[in-house]
């Protein structure tokens, strides 16, 4: 009897080793002859030898048995159901004309992209990049720029105040003060950054932009230097022939001081009413001037053997120009369809 149990054990081994070969309905009855067919099936020789056992154990076996063959018929079963799922799903169903599911792939931000051909540039020309915290106090967003207390300047740069002493930084020009305050000339740097201003949010003005603020200070630095440097950048950003301008203006930190226009790159100075430009021809895109002699005593930096030039460039301002953008809004209102339109080259 020993032997028999065994047997059918083994059996049921053999079985399930059987079942998970089998992949259609044809093997499926293979093996289903194989263990449970009338003549030659495994599992009804078994069967067949209970009459040879004494009767006190043919109870046991034949319980053993019958539980087997209930075990194959509910397997077979299964694998049936199985089987006849796939074929219900036949090739024709799936529909190959639709759309697969897209996976983008992530691209930088297109002011990201603008800031490092800026940043490749001057670092082409020597200079280093540094940066400043944007929550700054009062002392390095103005007086140290020579700002004194309640002076008008201060109303043109719209500040938003945490604290009395404490304001989100409305220009990159701390940054010279941070620099110089730690570092002897020579000074070569760029900053690029992120700069706040209570405004009201429309086409050209956001509460919140970047701006890449230049600073050179060094022995006989002159405002030729200034001036072929900006021209050599914006034309390497521009192009080549590039008409660039420089007008007088007032910075209380820069001395004298200049704003700088590039010719409009939509109309070339050739529609009296570009929307870009309102017809003058020229667009502004920094300002700029000579590091005023008080800003260097304020960071102990001798005025008499020291010169210096800085510059403050809006970014978004100047990538609507390079690329044509109308509105600079759109940088910030996250529709892929316009951010992934800039790519690295
Ligand atoms: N900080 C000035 C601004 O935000 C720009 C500037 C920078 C002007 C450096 C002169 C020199 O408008």
């Amino acid at each position: 009897m020993k032997d028999l149990l065994k047997e059918i054990e083994d059996c049921r081994q053999n079985f399930s080793q059987s079942l998970e070969k089998i992949r259609d309905k044809a093997s499926l009855e293979e093996i289903r002859a194989l263990f449970l067919g009338r003549k030659r099936g495994k599992v009804t020789a078994l069967f067949d030898q209970i009459k040879n056992l004494p009767p006190e154990d043919r109870p046991l076996i034949g319980q053993k048995l019958n539980d087997l063959k209930k075990e194959i018929i509910a397997a077979l079963q299964k694998k049936e159901i199985e089987l006849s799922e796939i074929k219900e799903a036949p090739e024709e169903k799936i529909d190959l004309t639709l759309p697969g599911k897209k996976r983008y792939l992530g691209s930088p931000h297109p002011i990201m992209l603008f800031l490092e051909e800026i940043e490749r540039i001057f670092l082409e020309m020597g200079f280093v990049v540094e940066q400043g915290p944007e929550i700054e106090t009062d002392y390095y967003n103005f007086e140290a720029l020579n700002f004194p207390p309640y002076h008008p300047a201060r109303d043109s740069w719209d500040t938003l105040y945490i604290k009395d002493d404490l304001l989100l930084r409305t220009h990159t020009s701390p940054v010279q003060i941070r620099v110089m305050e730690k570092q002897r000339p020579p000074i070569r740097i760029i900053v690029p950054g992120r700069v706040f201003r209570r405004e009201a949010i429309d086409p050209t003005h956001l509460p919140m932009f970047y701006q890449v603020e230049g600073l050179v200070v060094d022995e006989g630095v002159t405002f030729a230097h200034l001036k072929g440097t900006l021209e050599y950048f914006l034309r390497a950003l521009f192009g080549e022939k590039t008409k660039v301008r420089f007008r007088p203006s007032f910075f209380p930190f820069t001395e004298p001081s200049a704003e700088v226009d590039i010719e409009c790159t939509v109309c070339r100075g050739q529609n009296p009413s570009c929307p870009v430009c309102g017809g003058s021809g020229w667009k502004e895109v920094l300002g700029a001037g000579m590091v005023d002699p008080q800003v260097l005593k304020n960071v102990n930096i001798d005025p008499e053997r020291y010169s210096g030039w800085a510059f403050g460039l809006g970014i978004e301002r100047t990538a609507m120009l390079l690329y044509g953008i109308n509105d600079m809004r759109l940088f910030y209102e996250n529709d892929l369809r316009f951010l992934t339109q800039f790519r690295r080259k």
